[in-house]
């Protein structure tokens, strides 16, 4: 049964203000929010759209230890950056707010005290991993280990970063403590325990009503049932830790509230500062403490406990109290992850582009275009700067664009720029007329149900379409033959340019306010209203603005540019080593045959400015290997030379030449490289292990 909802709260997951944002934030929440808010804005609807800095947390204060710097001066430096950067890509929240805000503290300890005060929090003494070195309680990201779930060697004390397991620090084989790489011991020490599991029932039956009501998506109702399968247990909700809320109970003052218990609340804290700002301070309340809101989180795929279960518990414990009632989530569509070419985006390992750094060379809509057709709704997505070059010259400069600037071409050339007569439509143009009349409640319907990508893939079919219908009409024929007629095709044309400001309004809001300011219209296109894109609306003899170039094609050498300057950056900035792929057993590694082998001969490969050609002698047989090393050595350099060749690799033809194995060498990512040699002289054809 769908509910009737009088206004719409949308949240963003809050980012950690420890690093500065990359593609992979973009695309896991914070575009697929915005576009829907946008959408609800040109509907109408009276929408709330909220996010912050997360500030605390071991993810804030090992940052800080690993530069020598404090806690605040890095939120101080992320988080003014990080918000800048969401307005440079067009982020539209209300209101941007940071979790180090005393109103933030206050509301943090006002949830933690109601809990304490109603007995609803318990406090246990527990064994925890304490390192003998550092003198400390290894909380969350101070400790880490091998996942007992999916054995990932470098799973944290709160959270696998590879399955999204949220697990207890005990629970990590063979733990180390992240400061100092030793073993830590396990002490005692007394937390205070919010009591998961007994809100387990009243969740699943909460996730099953939303799901009925609004179609929750397959990935985040699979994370949620393998968690209520494993039982929802008890979770401490304060840490040994000093920097964060301080736990508001006597005796505590020593201990902070869990990152986690008060990061979800920096959405309320957020909307409570938004309110303030608008000097109306209780505004908040008409969003929070209504059940005819309709409330939204977005998140990534490691956010989902902490969202469909952690979160939601809160809420259910503290409107069983006295006070005001807070509304659940309707629905909390999280994304998978987005890959940078075919690699896990990951910051500490350096594999990732700053969305700053990124708009320096191109501009915001671009890129949304582009994420906006590949966000990882249902299942991990790449980004390739490739794709990012095809996609803006093939569909919003080839079809977006020179729809739109040959329309405006032609009605300035042909009717003085100002709208011609509509006349008298033909079949062709009623067929376009009534697709334009559709795809509005179509393309709606799609950002209703948080399918971002089909709604942005149907909103780009309508400028195909209309392409195409402006190439069929010929007007550069009947722009002689038969005024009446051209002024028919591009009466219509203008009419979808002003349809597609709207449609498109969501996804790249700078192109879209550029066709409207041609168009010389009033407002904008979210003004005007989504459901205004179905109808004809400009009058004729309506005058145009000036055309502008909507989209500039990208160069293949300034892509290029562009990739080489950013990835050095983040190779440089941080690690310059490839990550580890995953573990494998010793009988994987058993398969592969490594043997010594002497170089007979060496040649260049004809054409080729990479191969070189090699025959080799291995134990009894001589084999021919092709090798890309010719510009690292020369052939003359390695006979006689005694290398490692992987001997039962399947036979491949390089430039034509077959090559029978596969000779080992080392690369780095300078690009430098090195072939492998036996320490001391070995006979052809032994064993490497
Ligand atoms: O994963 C993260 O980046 C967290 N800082 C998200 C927090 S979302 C909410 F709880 F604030
Ligand atoms: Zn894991």
């Amino acid at each position: 049964m769908k509910q009737k909802f009088n206004r719409i709260l949308v949240t963003a997951a809050l980012p950690y203000a420890n690093g500065y944002l990359h593609l992979g934030h973009l695309a896991g929440a914070y575009l697929p929010a915005d576009m829907y808010v946008r959408f609800q804005r040109s509907m109408k609807r009276d929408v709330l759209f909220i996010c912050g800095s997360d500030e605390h947390g071991v993810a804030i204060t090992v940052s800080a230890e690993a530069e020598k710097s404090s806690p605040q001066a890095i939120v101080d430096r992320y988080h003014p950056a990080n918000k800048s950067a969401f307005d440079d890509f067009g982020i539209s929240f209300d209101n941007y707010s940071r979790t180090t805000l005393p109103l933030h503290h206050q509301t943090a300890q006002e949830f933690f005290s109601d809990f304490h005060k109603r007995g609803i929090l318990r406090e246990k003494t527990e064994k925890q991993l304490y390192c003998e070195k550092d003198k400390m309680f290894l909380a969350d990201r101070y400790v880490e280990g091998t996942c007992p779930n999916c054995k990932y060697t470098q799973a944290r004390g709160d959270q696998c970063e590879n399955c999204g397991t949220w697990l207890n620090q005990t629970d990590l084989i063979e733990p180390r403590c992240k400061i100092c790489g030793t073993k830590p011991v396990v002490r005692e020490t007394a937390h205070w325990y919010f009591p998961l599991g007994q809100y387990q029932t009243r969740l699943e039956e909460y996730i099953k009503e939303r799901n009925e009501r609004d179609g929750w998506k397959e990935n985040v109702l699979r994370y949620c049932e393998g968690w209520f399968k494993n039982g929802l247990q008890d979770r401490a909700v304060s840490r040994d830790l000093s920097w964060g809320v301080v736990v508001p109970v006597q005796g505590y003052e020593k201990k902070v509230i869990y990152v986690w218990f008060d990061a979800v609340l920096g959405y309320i804290s957020s909307s409570k500062e938004w309110a303030m700002k608008l000097g109306k301070p209780d505004e908040w309340k008409k969003y929070w403490q209504n059940q005819d809101t309709k409330y939204v989180a977005f998140i990534g795929k490691d956010n989902v406990v902490f969202h469909c279960i952690v979160f939601p518990a809160m809420l259910m414990a503290w409107n069983d109290g006295p006070n005001k009632q807070f509304v659940l989530p309707e629905n909390v569509p999280a994304n998978e992850f987005l890959n940078l070419e075919g690699q896990k985006f990951s910051k500490s390992r350096g594999w990732a582009i700053d969305v700053r750094d990124f708009l320096r060379y191109y501009p915001a809509d671009l890129l949304r275009y582009t994420l906006a057709v590949n966000l990882p709704e249902s299942r991990d997505s790449d980004f390739y700067f490739k794709d990012f070059q095809a996609r803006t010259n093939n569909e919003l400069a080839n079809i977006l664009g020179n729809f739109v600037n040959r329309t405006f071409a032609f009605t300035e050339k042909n009717f003085a720029g100002v709208v011609p007569p509509l006349g008298n439509p033909g079949p062709m143009d009623k067929e376009i007329v009534a697709l334009v009349k559709d795809i509005p409640a179509k393309i709606g319907e799609f950002y209703e149900r948080y399918h971002f990508r089909d709604a942005v893939l149907e909103s780009m079919n309508l400028a195909r379409r209309a392409n195409k219908y402006f190439n069929d009409s010929e007007p550069w024929k009947t722009a002689e033959k038969n005024p009446a007629q051209c002024a028919t095709t591009l009466n219509i044309s203008l009419q979808i340019i002003r349809s597609l400001a709207i449609l498109l309004e969501p996804v790249i809001p700078t192109i879209s306010r550029t066709m409207w300011k041609m168009l010389n219209l009033e407002g904008s296109p979210a003004d005007a209203g989504w459901e205004s894109a179905e109808r004809m609306i400009l009058h004729e003899g309506h005058r145009l603005n000036k055309s502008e170039i909507l989209v500039t094609k990208i160069e293949d050498k300034d892509l290029k540019e562009m990739v080489d300057k950013l990835l050095t950056v983040t190779l440089s900035s941080n690690s310059t080593v490839a990550q580890i792929k995953p573990t494998i057993t010793l009988d994987d590694f058993k398969k592969i045959d490594l043997r010594i082998a002497k170089v007979l001969s060496a040649e260049n490969v004809p054409k080729s400015d990479k191969l070189l050609k090699l025959q080799i002698e291995l134990g009894d047989q001589i084999r021919q290997v092709v090798a890309g090393i010719a510009q690292h050595y020369q052939p003359k350099d390695l006979v006689g030379k005694q290398l490692i060749v992987v001997a039962n690799l399947q036979a491949a033809k390089l430039m034509g030449q077959e090559s029978q194995g596969m000779i080992l060498a080392a690369s780095d990512s300078e690009g430098k490289l090195a072939l492998i040699s036996p320490l001391s002289e070995m006979s052809s054809g032994s064993i490497v292990k």
